[in-house]
């Protein structure tokens, strides 16, 4: 098995507490176009794009828009987010995850970011916790969306690592398939009866230290 020398880490829902606020957009935008939406299909959401996430919930009410109106419902489920998002403080950082970044610089791991999001930099600058990442992938540079590897990939590239080398820390079904898919090691951030597929699974990135973490995952 080969040594561990970075980490990639999902946004939302894994560093910052964004995605209830995704949720509440998403919620207020299925209720104006008249479709029923559950916390359960809000999981099939997470790390989803902008754009397949307003096509699954139209498949899902069996509802179809044109083009115009599809861009303005994304366009009014951004702003709507984004209102959310503007009165954030660092307050909204999960629980641990701001130590964990410092301490795993500390010990001179490789960290990137691997985001769906289009957003993702200014809640990074929000947070003003930017300069942890030697590179960011976004919802800006991506083609493909999670499940596909694609983000990882890029972002191990970036780093110079292998993806075996290289730890992604995710919160939702479609990016912990993604990591999979990709041949990386996994932690999930959130339930283990959702996140099957990681290899370890915790509520949140205070449990343990990155050096913790790495012996657990060399015992796997
Ligand atoms: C992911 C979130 O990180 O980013 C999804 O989990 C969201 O819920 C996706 O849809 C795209 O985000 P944005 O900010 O570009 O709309
Ligand atoms: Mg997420």
């Amino acid at each position: 098995m080969k040594a561990i020398k970075g980490f990639l880490f999902d946004l939302d829902g894994v560093i910052v507490d964004t995605a209830k606020f995704h949720f509440k957009a998403w919620h207020r935008l299925a209720s104006e176009l008249d479709i029923p939406f559950t916390e359960e299909q809000n999981e099939e959401l997470k790390g989803v794009s902008r754009v397949e996430s307003l096509q699954k919930i139209l498949d899902w009410g069996g509802k179809s828009l044109s083009a115009d109106e599809f861009d303005r419902m994304m366009g009014l489920k951004n702003e709507w987010y984004l209102e959310f998002v503007r009165e954030m403080n660092s307050d909204e950082a999960l629980p641990g995850a701001v130590e964990f970044l410092e301490e795993a610089q500390k010990q001179g791991l490789a960290i990137g970011l691997g985001s769906a999001s289009k957003n993702a930099v200014l809640i990074l600058d929000l947070l003003g916790i930017k300069h942890y990442f030697k590179t960011i992938i976004d919802g800006n540079l991506i083609t493909k969306s999670k499940p596909d590897p694609q983000v990882f990939d890029m972002g191990a590239k970036a780093l110079g690592l292998d993806p075996e080398s290289t730890v992604v820390f995710e919160d939702s079904l479609a990016g912990i398939e993604a990591a999979l898919r990709g041949g990386f090691r996994r932690v999930g951030i959130g339930s283990a009866d959702i996140l099957r597929d990681a290899e370890i699974v915790v509520p949140n990135l205070a449990q343990m230290s990155p050096a913790e973490l790495i012996n657990q995952l060399n015992q796997i």
